[in-house]
């Protein structure tokens, strides 16, 4: 996991742009705006917090992101690359990969093979010559489940689970991670050890994008922080801006104390 920049963008034409940039982006349902004009960034070798109320838009982001989600309008920048139009599997490519809120695994392979499966699909469109069987592994060992390598991802508890979609996401190399709540269901000292691995793969060079309801997580490893509220930017800082923001603690913070 030492060389986690993808080999398939080229350096010299992405320096100087952050990670992503998403600009102007809106997505409707129907009548309802789930999310409106948000304009963020997220930069290399940090890691950038997506917070917000329960349905204040911030999967469908991830999902507008990714290529899941087309919007109504806006555009995605990977890298200062515009991906608007690419389909996800070619965004995954350049170096984007994340994890599901609602867990997409292979309940039925072990836990190793869930990474396999991902380390094989890297090999075979990056050229790295590194054998899938160690990058597994070694992904496998980072996010702590080298005891269940075994086990099949069914039979595993959900915080478990979501490491390994954490370890699947590590195989592919990413530039640019994205992170759906992969904390619940995980305890505190998990969370914490988490929280650690974040720090680590953010100084290696990766921009993480954190969507995650652990305020106290967010506290410790954001560097940068967006806040949502009913599909709109209500704020974007530093932590100590966010925490002293009174419109982030009217629609976040106050509703997650009371
Ligand atoms: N496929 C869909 N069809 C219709 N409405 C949707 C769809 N996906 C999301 N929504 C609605 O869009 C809004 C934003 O949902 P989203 O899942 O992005 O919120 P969220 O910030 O991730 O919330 P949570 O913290 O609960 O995960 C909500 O009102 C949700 O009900
Ligand atoms: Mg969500």
């Amino acid at each position: 996991m030492s060389a986690p920049l993808s080999d398939v963008l080229d350096r010299d034409a992405t320096e100087g742009h952050p990670a992503l940039e998403i600009a102007d982006v809106s997505v409707s349902f129907g009548g309802i705006n789930a999310v409106s004009d948000v304009s963020l960034t997220a930069d290399n070798g940090m890691i950038t917090g997506l917070i917000g109320p329960n349905g204040a838009g911030k999967t469908t982001t991830f999902n507008v992101i990714t290529g899941l989600q087309p919007p109504t309008h806006g555009r995605v920048f990977i890298a200062g690359q515009d991906v608007s139009k690419l389909p996800p599997h070619k965004r995954a490519r350049l170096g984007v990969a994340r994890t599901f809120q609602r867990l997409e695994v292979f309940g039925s392979l072990t836990a190793y093979e869930n990474l396999l499966a991902a380390a094989e699909f890297h090999r075979s469109w990056s050229g790295d010559s590194t054998p899938p069987k160690d990058v597994a592994r070694a992904a496998l060992d980072r996010v702590g489940l080298g005891s269940v390598a075994e086990a099949r991802v069914d039979s595993l508890p959900t915080g478990l689970a979501r490491l390994v979609e954490l370890g699947r996401a590590l195989a592919t190399k990413p530039r640019l991670l994205l992170l759906d709540e992969v904390g619940s269901g995980l305890s505190h000292e998990e969370v914490h050890v988490l929280g650690d691995l974040m720090l680590d793969l953010a100084k290696e060079g990766i921009a993480i994008l954190l969507v995650e309801h652990d305020v106290e997580l967010v506290m410790r490893v954001c560097s940068r922080i967006h806040v949502l509220d009913f599909g709109l930017l209500i704020a974007s800082g530093s932590r100590e801006e966010i925490q002293q923001n009174p419109a982030v603690q009217a629609a976040y913070l106050g509703v997650e104390e009371g």
